[in-house]
């Protein structure tokens, strides 16, 4: 994820408007920021890493002259934080002529790029992006300005506008992008197709941006741009086309009232809400993955000797459900260690045979880091799996993943769990190709299933959202839950005790369904609020003999099930539904969705703020 924002104005001067349009989206990504602006036909650039106000502080966002420009605050996917990578991205010319910004990922980024330097394109950055530039300079046929003007004369179509289109035909994967010229200097062409793009409509000029927050103290009036659309912004105009036909599409402006803080929040009253109801797009991020890093990965997992996994809370839950889907598709044993315990129990033996696949959002975590460090010590190999570019994890891993789910505000992880466990059951996948213990017809019907998760969680989401939240009105004042599953569902049962704790500070209990007589039911008693997680599969039978113990003995029995269950539906007091379908190695990525709005719901019934729960931290970087 990252935010794009730029401008054509009739005024002077917009490069204060774009750093500070900039600022607003900066929870979009904040590890590298660009502007390029044009003015008597020459291209002026800043770019580099560091957040908006440090690099601000350092060059000077605000003195790039000219009336029309682009800008970028980056979340790194391909390409660490430098400079170079840093948007815009420029086409070979010198000085470059091409601009352009861009949000999302082109997956089929190598191939063109090859092709490409086939032409003699030169790239200079380790960007996906920088294709796209190097695709508009290769398609913007040079003519001279009379026989330009006659083509849009007679087209509608101007060169600019014609190369970004034929460029856009040629990419693969999502993109919100924008794109200048020198040779055509009045004028932005953008672009949408599944990132966000949104156009600020006013007198004095027009904006384009990744989310309203960074017009909205410029203008209220805005056009929401749909997936296979192409703008056309000049200072007194705006047109809007279907890229591939090239239909005129005429929308008129919506006028918004909201307030800035509220849109930074896209309306949502938490970056919680927000984060959990980003977690549909960040899935089909995951889904994006390249084949070779999965294929590099899986290649060390395969010949590890034994696999531990490192990670601390939410991440370490991941872990968890990991180790069942390793060992269920892949038939690999994998040992998940809290990390802050890993010196304690392998500091001995991690040895040059072990593997370490380190799982942590930020990639800061100390007390993982200090679990790596402790294996690489020992000769061990690393590999991680993180969501940040440039983060300390990716430096020490052999070969790291990036999960791709964009930054994380809310310090209860939500959207990057359920994106770590949809990249560790890929990783769960592709290793059982190689190993070939379970059939094609299985595998393949695991990599259907995987591509429906994101339409699932939308569905969750729609349909279950207002139940959870009378749920959590109706047992806002219990004091303790139980909640239990079996086989993965144990992981995604810790988690859901674990944002309870965090967000509403109520103490929980989870553990595996099958312990309770070994001791836990002795606190049962009359409307014990326990939750269940019942996805179907192998463990469901036997976790019906649990839930009866625990009907037996009168406690409130709340499920989450599959939809039309009904044999689990009769023995609840309340259920929540999850669409149909999964099968149970990835049923936690569906099943945790719902628990985590209960535990939303019930830090705000309580009056606490989900965003910022007492005594807790985004990132703990101390051990
Ligand atoms: C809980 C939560 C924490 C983190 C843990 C590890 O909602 O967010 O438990 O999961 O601090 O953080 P990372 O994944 O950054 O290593």
């Amino acid at each position: 994820m990252c935010g794009i924002f730029g401008c054509v104005c009739k005024k002077e001067n917009v490069a204060p408007l774009i750093r500070k349009g900039l600022k607003r989206l900066e929870y979009r990504g904040y590890d590298s920021v660009g502007e390029a602006t044009i003015k008597d036909g020459k291209l002026f650039i800043k770019k580099d890493a560091g957040k908006i106000d440090e690099v601000h502080k350092k060059c000077n966002l605000d003195d790039l002259p000219g009336r029309i420009g682009v800008g970028h605050t980056r979340w790194a996917t391909h390409g660490a934080p430098s400079s170079i990578n840093a948007h815009p991205q420029f086409d070979c010319s010198s000085p470059p002529r091409f601009a352009v910004v861009h949000n999302g990922i082109i997956d089929n980024f190598a191939e063109l790029k090859k092709e490409l330097e086939e032409k003699g394109h030169v790239f200079k950055s380790k960007t996906d992006t920088e294709v796209i530039a190097h695709l508009i300079e290769e398609h913007f046929v040079q003519k001279p300005q009379a026989d330009a003007r006659k083509t849009v004369a007679k087209t509608g179509i101007s060169k600019l506008e014609e190369a970004v289109s034929k460029s856009l035909s040629q990419l693969d994967g999502s993109y919100a992008l924008a794109a200048i010229s020198t040779y055509e200097p009045d004028k932005i062409v953008c672009a949408r197709n599944e990132s966000p793009l949104v156009l600020g409509i006013s007198e004095n000029g027009q904006f384009f941006a990744s989310d309203i927050p960074a017009f909205l103290p410029l203008t209220k009036n805005a056009i929401f741009m749909r997936n296979g659309e192409l703008a056309v912004l000049k200072d007194d105009s705006f047109t809007i086309k279907n890229i591939s036909d090239q239909r005129i599409i005429l929308r008129e402006p919506k006028l918004l009232d909201w307030t800035p803080e509220m849109a930074e929040k896209k309306g949502y009253t938490h970056f919680m809400l927000k984060e959990i109801h980003e977690q549909p797009e960040a899935l089909r991020n995951t889904l994006r993955l390249q084949d070779k890093y999965l294929d590099l990965l899986t290649t060390f997992l395969d010949r590890a000797h034994e696999v531990i996994m490192v990670a601390c809370g939410t991440s370490y839950h991941a872990c968890l459900a990991a180790s069942y889907m390793f060992s269920k598709v892949s038939y690999l044993a994998t040992h998940p260690v809290i990390a802050s315990e890993f010196s304690e129990q392998h500091s001995r033996s991690a040895n040059i045979d072990s593997t370490i696949l380190a799982v942590s959002q930020s990639g800061e975590t100390a007390d993982t880091l200090a679990a790596v460090e402790t294996a690489r010590q020992r000769a061990a190999t690393i590999l991680g799996l993180t969501n940040v570019v440039g983060s300390t994890l990716t430096r020490v891993s052999r070969v790291y993943i990036v999960q791709q789910s964009g930054p994380e505000i809310g310090v209860a992880a939500t959207k990057t769990f359920t994106s770590q466990l949809s990249v560790l059951s890929q990783l769960a996948i592709q290793l059982a190709k190689k190993r070939g213990k379970i059939s094609t017809e299985e595998i393949d019907l695991l990599e259907d299933k995987i591509q429906l998760i994101p339409e699932m969680v939308e569905q969750i989401i729609e349909s279950q959202e207002s139940k959870v939240s009378s749920l959590a009105k109706k047992l806002r004042d219990e004091k303790c839950f139980f909640f239990l599953g079996r086989g993965i569902s144990v992981a995604t049962a810790l988690e859901a005790r674990l944002k309870l704790m965090e967000l509403a500070y109520v103490p929980s209990i989870a553990f595996p369904a099958g312990e309770s007589k070994h001791g836990p039911i002795s606190l049962i008693q009359e409307g014990f609020p326990v939750f269940f997680i019942c996805p179907p599969g192998e463990t469901r039978k036997t976790l019906i003999g649990n839930i009866s113990e625990m009907k037996a003995r009168e406690a409130n029995i709340i499920t989450v099930c599959e939809e039309g269950d009904e044999e689990i539906i009769q023995l609840s007091d309340d259920y929540i539904e999850v669409p149909r379908g999964l099968p149970e190695v990835l049923s936690p990525i569906t099943y945790v969705v719902p628990l985590q709005i209960f535990a939303y719901r019930m830090a705000t019934e309580k009056g606490y703020s989900p965003d910022m729960p007492r005594n807790l931290a985004k990132s703990v970087t101390v051990r």
